[in-house]
């Protein structure tokens, strides 16, 4: 019998987005505001859900408390505050696009959980943007 249990946390963080073999031009066009030579900031909003099987014991998936721990350990700290493109080496040749971002906590979280989960990382960059990553 399997669950899905999630946890929501955010980060705030700087980026910005750019094509190094594009022109300024192109990359303004085609990016937008995400684009800015000095950067600016996002308030994202992350959701971590995990599916497994529900303990026959203690009916838990998962212990909430420490899927919290780990978010904040191997995340939030990583990213919170941060400006992404200059503090975090994942992106230092990587567009800080929300997909990325996504991918990047997934594979920071991954090796931290069983097999037997499967793992959904969902970030919104805005409202009413989100990314969904699988793995
Ligand atoms: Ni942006």
């Amino acid at each position: 019998m399997k669950a899905t249990v999630s946890r929501h946390a955010h980060f705030n963080s700087a980026h910005r987005l750019n094509v190094s073999k594009w022109t300024d031009i192109e990359n303004k066009e085609y990016f937008g505001p995400c684009n800015n030579v000095n950067f600016h900031g996002h308030n994202y909003e992350l959701i971590v859900s995990l599916t497994g099987d529900i303990d026959p014991v203690t009916g838990y998936v998962y212990d909430m408390k420490e899927l919290s721990d780990l978010i904040k350990n191997d995340v939030e700290s990583r990213l919170d505050h941060k400006n992404l493109n200059l503090d975090v080496p994942e992106f230092k040749d990587l567009n800080p696009s929300a997909e990325n971002i996504s991918k990047v906590i997934y594979d920071w979280l991954r090796p931290s959980f069983s097999s037997k989960f499967t793992i959904k990382i969902k970030l919104y960059e805005t409202p009413r943007n989100f990314v969904e990553y699988f793995g």
